[in-house]
């Protein structure tokens, strides 16, 4: 009977298209000479139009109110595009697409689906794109896209998906991009992955992962991104990520882990980008992202409890060009030598953290590509002329830093008030200023016979010491300086002798132990007048 009625139906279509009478349904665009139809939304269809062009390619009746796939899709055996998104879809009969073998992008997102099963797609031999997001589907089951071999991008994201059977993805050999965020997944599932090995992408965030086995994705050694942010996870082992030797961009923000996973990372090997924002430490010690030398870029944006970033934090990191480190609202201060081993940086984004000033030796600001500083409580005053200079003569900087203080630049640009308005906090009487100027002078004279004081030695004693034990060897005072280290050494009078680190640019002046932090490398011997003595000389080793 029902055939009949189809049947019947076919042929009406047909005679009505013979003699011109095809209907285009009220809200919709019928483009013959595109074979596309696309019915507007809100138009609140709530069935399949059965009379339109049985040759149409693209079919779009988005944002209606479609409740059942039935079987008048099968009058349209040409289509290459389905999107029945955002409709109330609850329902498709079974092997309803057994004509579509042409098809290539099926787009179901948003709709009430809440159960798929390994009859539901079978017909879509080419198939290509299939969107299920936003549905209510509660499982995988094994074999349930078997019939759809081609699919290449796959998104399951945002259902209510809690059980993925070991073998629900087999038969997906094209796959390359799964999404199955916003899932009720409490675990990775790796058994479901292992005939889907050339899976480039995956996503599998805001699930209540909690925390990740070790080789937890070593069924995907293809993977080039994995984005697991909000998903709860409070540690990740050393060697969850073992395995994913090719994988270039991470995203574990948005979760609550309490410290940098270094060694975890440290898999990582060809990693390019890393996102690791609104989590919960306090710390970025040194070295934090060791192993990581391609890394581009990073961001370290929205924690809540960030307050220091060491010295030699992004040292095992030459290859970084962009850094986020925005909206952390404990983060007062980044210290100088933070961004001081990265000669590629290009973009540095440093909004909204709780910055009263800048300093100008920690970026090369004007070799900058681009710099934000907006939205920290700055204070406009002598310390910023050196910005406010940039921000004058330079376009990049179109940002607008705004004074919280003092009083009388509260809310305005900085680069609003005369350069020579930013005046030092204290009001100072010349005479005042005088005598600091004076005292100023004689600490600096101190200071700079202190540094020297190997060279006086050298120059008054006419003998050094191979151990200078009255060296000044805290970490502080080297890294202040960061002064190369030479010390002559008698045994060999024609050579140089000086300790080499590694992760840092510091090094000992005549030191007689390693300095703190630093690791030492077996000396170098450089034969005496290749480098002056006093001479800044950047110098990173790596192994
Ligand atoms: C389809 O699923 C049903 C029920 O889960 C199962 O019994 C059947 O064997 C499956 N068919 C194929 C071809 O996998
Ligand atoms: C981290 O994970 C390991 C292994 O799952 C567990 O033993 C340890 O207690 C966790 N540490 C924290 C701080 O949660």
């Amino acid at each position: 009977m029902e055939r009949i009625i189809i049947k019947s139906l076919v042929l009406l279509t047909l005679t009505n298209w013979a003699i011109g009478l095809a209907l285009c349904p009220a809200g919709c665009s019928c483009e013959d000479e595109r074979l596309l139809v696309r019915c507007q939304e809100g138009n609140n269809l709530d069935i399949l139009p059965i009379t339109l062009n049985p040759a149409t390619e693209r079919l779009i009746i988005k944002f209606n109110s479609i409740r059942i796939i039935d079987s008048s899709i099968q009058f349209y055996s040409e289509l290459r595009l389905l999107d029945l998104s955002n409709n109330q879809i609850y329902l498709t009969e079974d092997k309803v697409f057994i004509y579509q073998n042409k098809l290539l992008q099926l787009h179901l997102n948003n709709n009430k689906i809440s159960d798929i099963n390994n009859n539901t797609f079978k017909g879509l031999v080419r198939l290509e794109t299939l969107n299920l997001r936003g549905n209510y589907i509660m499982e995988l089951r094994n074999g349930v896209l078997a019939t759809t071999p081609n699919i290449e991008y796959l998104n399951l994201g945002q259902n209510r998906i809690a059980t993925i059977e070991p073998e629900a993805f087999d038969g997906l050999k094209n796959l390359k991009s799964l999404y199955l965020d916003d899932n009720i997944l409490t675990s990775i599932p790796n058994f479901a992955f292992k005939n889907i090995p050339y899976l480039a992408e995956l996503f599998i965030g805001m699930n209540s992962l909690n925390s990740l086995e070790n080789d937890a994705f070593r069924n995907l050694i293809n993977l080039a991104a994995l984005d697991i942010h909000g998903s709860l996870l409070t540690n990740i082992t050393h060697a969850a990520f073992y395995r994913l030797k090719n994988l270039k961009s991470l995203d574990i923000s948005d979760n609550s882990l309490t410290k940098i996973p270094t060694a975890a990372l440290s898999s990582l090997q060809r990693l390019e980008s890393l996102k690791i924002g609104q989590n919960d430490f306090e710390v970025i010690g040194e070295g934090s992202f060791f192993g990581l030398s391609f890394l581009r870029k990073i961001d370290i944006s929205g924690n809540k409890v960030l307050k220091r970033i060491q010295p030699g934090a992004f040292a095992a990191n030459p290859n970084l060009e962009t850094i986020t480190i925005s909206s952390n609202k404990l983060l007062i201060d980044i210290h100088d030598g933070v961004f001081s081993d990265l000669p590629n940086i290009k973009n540095v984004d440093l909004q909204n953290n709780a910055f009263v000033t800048i300093r100008e030796q920690l970026l090369p600001w004007r070799s900058l590509k681009s710099f934000e500083l907006a939205d920290n409580p700055i204070s406009c005053d002598c310390e910023l002329k050196w910005l406010h200079t940039i921000l004058i003569e330079d376009i990049k900087s179109n940002y607008d830093i705004i004074c919280k203080s003092p009083v009388q630049f509260y809310e305005q640009r900085l680069q609003d008030i005369p350069n020579e308005a930013l005046g030092c906090s204290n009001g100072r009487s010349p005479i005042v200023t005088y005598i600091i100027f004076i005292l100023m002078i004689a600490v600096a004279t101190t200071i700079g016979v202190y540094k020297n004081r190997h060279f006086f030695r050298h120059k008054f004693q006419r003998k050094s010491q191979f151990i200078n034990n009255d060296a000044d060897c805290s970490f502080e005072q080297h890294h202040i300086y960061e002064e190369i280290s030479v010390k002559h050494n008698d045994n060999m009078s024609n050579l140089m002798h000086y300790n080499n680190t590694v992760n840092s640019n510091i090094y000992s002046f005549g030191c007689p132990y390693p300095l703190q932090q630093a690791v030492t490398q077996p000396p170098i011997y450089l034969p005496t007048g290749l480098y002056d003595e006093r001479k800044i000389i950047p110098l990173y080793t790596t192994h």
